[in-house]
């Protein structure tokens, strides 16, 4: 009895008895009395999440056995995207009893039933359980949106696996999640599959891409640099801001400068500018042609005067001067008229050296933790968002990168990313057999969806 019981036992021990229920009997509980409701939605109760699992009946804490949950969910995700298996050994029209409209009829079952669960999770339960869930695995899910990911990502801070494999997610499923929660604790994120899947995503889960709408407006006041430096600004005396906010092939971030000395600096969007202006070190600010490198190195840059700095256009370089007390000059820095140019430690101009968190930038992207990373058949991905990853220090714990299916990268990007990844050996790095050029033709593993029925493969037809 539910009341007896609220009375004679301590929350402790309800709480490690309620521990031995399954997900829906804890629904149960909860609806036995106002405290039962309290104490089973404790965040320890809800260490891991399975809603296609729980859809399917199987209402457990615990994932399927890895081998039955491949073999089952493959076979699942080959009726429900692929349709028929022409192949298939037996003659199912021969079957009396089969009936095709069945099979829709439960696959569409299950989908409205995953629908229904995830929608209840992520309105009445992750709210109160969010920060206790690690574990959320949705693969193979024919029911989950985008929304319900976005709204999972935010609710549970505290994730460290993610499995969306052969879903439908789209790129808005992560949006905010690289610029809100700095350092993320995600080790293993599974996208296996994820054919909607493009570099904005990856640009989102590395925090440089377009800010969410409801943060361009406004800005971090001039001498809060905390803030700019979480608005995605290096912290050294580079010109690193314009880069890690994504500004080369993507929408426009404008600072303008003008408002600097009142105080008003506003970032916005604004795609009819041609030129893009950012803040430099919060005391100067510099213009960059869209096209400064076609129109003769360094010529493109202007450096404000009113600020005191001046250009040096020897050399594809510009070192900037900031004027200090009594009218003497001092260096600042160097910027470099190409996009993808990072400063390093040294104040040298040093093409493609990624910002290193240990040379004195503390920026590290929402993946920095990840120890897994499956782009595996995304093949909208392309090597600009590989270099989205490997910047702000890029992936030092990754493990295992599989790349394979990806049609639209090139070993540059393959490159670019696996020299951020000091853990990985290359033995669990995968990518296109036919690659050019090949960047570890010698040590890495080759492609993974060869002879695969319903993953992407330039081979698939051989
Ligand atoms: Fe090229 Fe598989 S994607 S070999």
């Amino acid at each position: 009895d539910g009341q007896v019981q609220d009375r004679i036992l301590p929350s402790e021990i309800m709480i490690k008895i309620f521990s031995y229920l399954s997900p829906i009997d804890l629904c149960r509980c909860a609806q036995v009395s106002k405290r039962w409701s309290e104490l089973v939605m404790d965040p320890v109760l809800w260490p891991a999440i399975y809603p296609v699992h729980w859809a399917s009946g199987d209402w457990s804490f615990k994932p399927l056995e890895k081998e039955d949950d491949e073999e089952a969910l493959a076979s699942q995700y080959e009726e429900y995207y692929c349709g028929d298996d022409e192949d298939a050994d037996v003659d199912e029209s021969t079957d009396a009893n089969f009936n095709p409209d069945d099979e829709v009829q439960a696959e569409h079952k299950q989908a409205i039933r995953e629908v229904q669960i995830l929608s209840g999770l992520v309105k009445y339960v992750l709210p109160k359980v969010g920060t206790g869930v690690e574990t959320c695995n949705l693969s193979h899910s024919c029911g989950v949106s985008s929304s319900h990911v976005h709204k999972v990502l935010k609710l549970c801070p505290n994730l460290l696996h993610l499995d969306l494999s052969h879903t439908k997610v789209m790129d808005t499923a992560f949006k905010e999640y690289g610029y809100k929660r700095g350092t993320g604790k995600l080790r293993h994120l599974d996208l296996t599959g994820c054919e909607n899947i493009t570099d904005l995503t990856l640009h989102s889960l590395a925090g440089i891409g377009i800010p969410p709408s409801d943060e361009l407006s406004p800005a971090p006041a001039p001498n809060n640099r905390v803030a700019w430096r979480a608005a995605g600004l290096c912290s050294r005396n580079c010109c690193m801001g314009a880069v890690k906010m994504g500004i080369s092939d993507v929408d426009k971030i404008v600072m303008k400068p003008s408002s600097l000395h009142d105080g008003k600096i506003i970032v916005q969007k604004d795609p009819s500018l041609t030129d893009l202006a950012f803040l430099c070190d919060l005391e100067c600010w510099q213009t960059f042609g869209q096209q400064c490198g076609n129109e003769g190195k360094g010529k493109k840059i202007l450096i404000s005067q009113e600020c005191g700095t001046k250009k040096d256009t020897s050399s594809c370089c510009s070192t900037i001067w900031r004027k200090k007390d009594k009218g003497q000059t001092a260096k600042q820095g160097t910027v470099c008229c190409e996009s993808s140019c990072v400063q390093n430690s040294s104040g040298s101009c040093d093409v493609n050296e990624t910002c290193n968190p240990a040379e004195g930038n503390s920026i590290t992207h929402a993946l920095h933790n990840l120890t897994f990373l499956s782009l595996n058949s995304c093949f909208k991905i392309t090597d600009e968002g590989l270099r989205a990853l490997s910047k702000r220090g890029g992936l030092p714990y990754l493990q295992h990168l599989d790349l394979s299916g990806c049609l639209n990268i090139s070993g540059l990007g393959v490159a670019a990313l696996a020299d951020t990844c000091h853990a990985l050996d290359h033995a669990h790095l995968y990518y296109c057999d036919n690659m050019y050029p090949d960047p570890f033709p010698t040590s890495a593993s080759g492609c993974r969806n060869l002879q695969c029925r319903f993953r992407t493969c330039c081979r698939s037809g051989e």
